[in-house]
């Protein structure tokens, strides 16, 4: 199959790197950094992202996008939930990507200095970590070739990127709801000091999530989420 980049990716691959994330960042808009294997994965707040030979670790430069960056967290995990469509893909607020409950991908945004955004993808395509995770992982078994998965997940940046720039975050967010797990279900959310339980009610335009809790409705910015299974 044939994907068109309106947007021309510009991609490098790398055998061994510390981070395609941290290596990206002296790299010019458009490109991309594929790596075979990381030797410092990073994940979300300070997590390490163990890296093996066999899973995608990808990381997209993208400019320009001002206020609306960080936006583009939901607009990453969409476009790697519907490259892995056809596993039965779904999001998990942010945007931890899930099949049958379990994190099959993780992605980290970063900012640098000069206004360019970092959009770093790992996704267990043969292995994934069975022990001193937060969340239970699983992999793809191999389902799918490396090559094939980064063209549909850069096709699927590529038009969540546009999308953001014509027409803001709106429709972005109608396309994550529909694509998340857990919508009107009870959740846990960790913050860094205490633990909220409530039920998962909405994304706000600035993409908090909102949460029922006994007493009240709050919106939260950051945290990890738990699904409590009924
Ligand atoms: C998370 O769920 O905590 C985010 C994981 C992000 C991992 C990817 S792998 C490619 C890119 N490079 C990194 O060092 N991290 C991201």
């Amino acid at each position: 199959m044939v994907y068109i980049y309106p947007m021309k990716w510009q991609v490098y691959h790398f055998q061994d790197i510390l981070s395609t994330n941290e290596t990206a960042k002296s790299f010019p808009d458009h490109a991309v950094i594929i790596a075979q294997r990381q030797n410092g994965g990073k994940g979300r707040y300070g997590r390490v992202w163990e890296s093996p030979v066999g899973n995608l670790y990808l990381s997209a430069v993208v400019a320009g996008l001002g206020q609306q960056a960080p936006l583009m967290a939901f607009g990453a995990g969409i476009a790697v939930a519907e490259a892995l469509a056809s596993f039965g893909a779904g999001l998990k607020w942010p945007n931890d990507v899930l099949i049958a409950g379990k994190k099959v991908a993780g992605i980290l945004l970063e900012q640098t200095e000069d206004g360019k955004l970092i959009i770093g993808i790992g996704v267990n395509v043969v292995s994934c970590p069975t022990t001193g995770m937060l969340y239970q992982a699983t992999h793809l078994n191999g389902q799918i070739t490396l090559s094939d998965l980064a063209d549909k997940i850069l096709s699927g940046l590529d038009s969540m990127i546009s999308e953001l720039q014509t027409n803001g975050f709106e429709p972005i967010r109608q396309k994550w709801m529909r694509l998340a797990v857990g919508i009107d279900q009870p959740i846990r959310v960790r913050l860094p000091h205490q633990e909220i339980g409530g039920v998962f009610r909405n994304l706000t335009p600035q993409g908090e999530l909102v949460l029922e809790t006994p007493d009240k409705t709050v919106q939260i910015s950051a945290g990890d989420v738990f699904l409590i299974k009924g």
